[in-house]
């Protein structure tokens, strides 16, 4: 079954994919079951950053990657900046090599508020 707001990737062709519904079936791609993608945290944090940040604005909220800014370039970047709540995704951000590994959001800021990211080359990351 997958995982709802999965993240998973085909170790054999690179595909990834997230999991907005959750059923019965298994993600296969590749004739291989797809991996689903651990959530790193600070605890697993290397010297590169990539634990996201949250920020209050007075719009809503920021969130950038990491403390230092993730590179992004062709061969390296943050995929994707979401903002959950519990399970569940208020918004997200997709990007692209050359952007600031930056999003705003215009959502009420609360302390329960998570953010993750996506690097290409190091997996799934959360606040
Ligand atoms: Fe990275």
């Amino acid at each position: 079954m997958a995982e709802k707001m999965g993240i998973y990737k085909c170790e054999i062709c690179g595909n990834v994919v997230g999991v907005l519904e959750a059923h019965e079936g298994e993600l296969v791609c590749c004739e291989k079951p797809m991996v689903l993608q651990e959530e790193k945290t600070a605890a697993q944090e290397g010297k590169e950053k990539h634990v996201p940040v949250i920020e209050k604005t007075d719009s809503g909220v920021k969130v950038t990657v990491g403390s230092v800014n993730h590179p992004m370039e062709d061969k390296h970047y943050i995929v994707i900046i979401q903002l959950m709540k519990g399970d569940k995704m208020l918004t997200c951000k997709k990007l692209f090599p050359g952007d600031e590994p930056v999003a705003e959001f215009n959502v009420e800021y609360s302390d329960d508020l998570v953010a993750r990211e996506y690097c290409n080359l190091h997996g799934l990351w959360k606040s």
